[in-house]
């Protein structure tokens, strides 16, 4: 059995939902069963958390915490099986996102990540994790063009550029898991770029 666990992350701005379609079509098209899901949600009792997330303003520690309640909900009911089965798990965003969004950004100390990530995931880490990567300033331009903001991507210049820095630097630290994507270029390309990490899998 060749399960893989695929993870999508970024800012708020960057793209990265766009391309979620082409990437199910091509691994489908290479014969793997692919399982979609998101964070925080993919689970009913997820997707309940997840309108308290956005939409509620909380302690950022609370944040956190309902972030990994989410996620433990969400392996468990979604990506363990997935993987057990044999299938593909694509994630559109997972733990990065805690230490760009919570570490990186609002300034949970990452110690405290690190000790949820290993109570709630064990040994359980994306195979691969494609980082759509854009300057502040586009992903900012491509926000304001969006439907009504929500609690996070109502944020300023200062916050997206913690979150771009932090997701760097995991990118950084975890070179064999991250594949960065250049998100600022026309869209096509981006879709190239993306699909020829697809086909490395
Ligand atoms: P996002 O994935 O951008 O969905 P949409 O495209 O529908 O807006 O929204 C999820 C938001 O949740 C995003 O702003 C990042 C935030 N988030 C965190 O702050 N921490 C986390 O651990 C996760 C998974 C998401």
């Amino acid at each position: 059995m060749t399960s893989k666990f695929i993870t999508l992350e970024g800012m708020d701005g960057a793209g990265k939902s766009t391309h979620i379609a082409n990437i199910i079509s091509a691994l489908e098209a290479r014969g793997h069963e692919v399982v979609s899901t998101r964070e925080p949600g993919g689970t009913v009792l997820g997707e309940r958390l997840r309108e308290l997330l956005l939409h509620e303003p909380m302690h950022a520690e609370t944040e956190t915490l309902l972030m990994f309640a989410a996620r433990r909900e969400h392996i468990a009911q979604v990506i363990q099986p997935a993987l057990a089965s044999g299938a593909y798990v694509l994630s559109d965003r997972f733990t990065d996102a805690t230490y760009a969004y919570q570490a990186g950004a609002k300034g949970v100390e990452i110690d405290k990540i690190r000790t949820l990530e290993t109570w709630v995931q064990g040994a359980l880490q994306p195979d691969v994790t494609l980082l759509f990567d854009v300057p502040v300033e586009v992903s900012m331009q491509r926000l304001l063009q969006a439907r009504e903001p929500d609690k996070f991507e109502r944020e300023n210049a200062e916050f997206f550029t913690k979150i771009r820095q932090m997701y760097l630097q995991r990118a950084a630290e975890n070179p064999t898991r991250f594949r960065v994507i250049d998100a600022n270029q026309p869209l096509e390309m981006v879709s190239q770029s993306v699909l020829a990490v697809i086909s490395t899998l």
